[in-house]
């Protein structure tokens, strides 16, 4: 069966001789100058892509870079440049975008458990936006916002009713930790009506994460919108910006094909046509992580060992689960344990064969699967793409203390 996702990822990068290049350096250079094991992220590749988009969507669409994706702060600068808007999911977060050098009205926190402290930090710096997640929530911004005399810019997150089918990962339909409630989001709108120390911006509902097709992502954009319209006729509240979250998912399995951008597009002008005039001056936002950031980057592994068990090959190698979470399969991407696409950096044009790829940990889940790849020997270094997104931060480091993965940006 062809592998969609090791092709695609592939064509992101060039060959020079027997190996891989990413921003025309050779992945064998860049693990010399820096060692292994090695994070490396092509700003081109992040350009390009977020050219791609911002050309397919809508122009009356925000695009926000979700920087729980990779919160590296020379991508955040380079966010800054092309986005140039923030969704943060923590107090740590949106401080990491201030030292970036983004002005504080260039960010919306959201998140289901943000503290009293947080909540006065976002308040105090004038955040363009912080979602309001529960009724509670909502009166500890209350209580801030008197107690340092500033208002708020808010959103209400909203708990859908339905979720983004096809979606890796759900965030809505049924019970949930997020936003609150559909159908108790117009009394919540009702009573921010009469608040004078908060300024409502709009309604943001996330409903999944990782999706390939393009006609789901656009159902639960059409359900968001008509959801909204009958907000704003219930409660005559106006909407300034509607959240619609996103979702755009990169392909990481071998059967997974990419998202048709170029239809996203299409029927997402289809839908402001039909429902546009009904929301009156909204502006939309779509908030992205993985997509905009995911192919950018590989990760590098030098192998130690190559060892034959019971007949298979196992490449031992210096990196692991501990550095890529995802890598391994345990990042909930999909319900069944399957490979990223992986091949060996500095063997292109081997011949191939199938060999687990393991790390070091004394524990049966650091293993990158069972996978076709060029055969490799040690010293060789094995690749990991599509790995821009959720990969260095997302990854429990600490465990079994061995040293931390480097990062470098071309
Ligand atoms: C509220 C919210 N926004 C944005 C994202 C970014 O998701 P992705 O990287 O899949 O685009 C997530 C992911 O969990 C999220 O929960």
């Amino acid at each position: 069966m062809m592998n969609h996702a090791l092709t695609s990822a592939l064509a992101n990068f060039t060959i020079q001789g027997s190996d891989l290049a990413i921003g025309g350096v050779t992945m064998s250079y860049l693990a010399e100058q820096h060692g292994t094991p090695l994070y490396i992220y092509d700003k081109d590749i992040i350009r390009k892509k977020y050219q791609k988009l911002r050309d397919s969507l809508p122009e009356n669409i925000k695009i926000y870079y979700a920087i729980k994706a990779n919160p590296n702060l020379e991508i955040i600068r380079l966010m800054g440049e092309l986005c140039a808007e923030f969704d943060v999911a923590s107090a740590g977060e949106a401080e990491r975008v201030i030292q970036a050098g983004i002005y504080p009205d260039k960010i919306s926190f959201a998140g289901p458990g943000k503290t009293f402290a947080e909540l006065r930090y976002a308040i105090d710096q004038q955040i363009g936006g912080l979602s309001i997640e529960s009724e509670q929530e909502f009166q500890h911004i209350r209580t801030i916002c008197k107690q340092l005399g500033k208002t708020a810019n808010i959103f209400v997150r909203v708990n859908p009713d339905f979720d983004l089918s096809q979606a890796g990962m759900k965030m809505g339909g049924g019970p949930k930790q997020f936003g609150v409630d559909s159908e108790r989001v117009s009394d919540l709108l009702k009573a921010i009506k009469k608040e004078n120390a908060v300024n409502f911006k709009g309604i943001h509902i996330y409903a999944g994460s990782q999706n390939l097709a393009a006609e789901q992502l656009l159902k639960t954009f059409e359900k968001i919108m008509e959801y909204s319209i009958s907000l704003v006729a219930e409660t005559g509240i106006s909407l300034n910006y509607l959240n619609m979250g996103g979702g755009f998912g990169i392909p990481y399995f071998a059967h997974e094909q990419e998202l048709d951008l170029a239809a996203v597009g299409k029927g997402l002008k289809k839908l402001f046509k039909k429902y546009g005039s009904k929301l009156g001056h909204t502006s939309f936002i779509l908030e992205l992580g993985r997509f905009l950031v995911g192919e950018s980057g590989v990760y590098l592994a030098k192998v130690l060992y190559r060892k034959i068990s019971k007949g298979q090959v196992f490449l031992i190698t210096d990196g692991g689960m501990h550095h890529h979470l995802a890598a391994s399969g345990n990042f909930g991407q999909s319900l069944v344990r399957r490979p990223m696409p992986i091949t060996v950096a500095n063997k292109q044009g081997n011949q191939t064969e199938k060999a687990h790829v393991t790390g070091p940990l004394c524990t049966p889940i650091d293993t990158f699967g069972f996978v076709e790849l060029p055969q490799a020997q040690e010293g060789d270094l094995v690749c990991v793409l599509n790995s821009g997104a959720y990969g260095f931060s997302a990854s429990p480091h600490l465990f079994l203390s061995h040293p931390p993965p480097k990062e470098v940006l071309v």
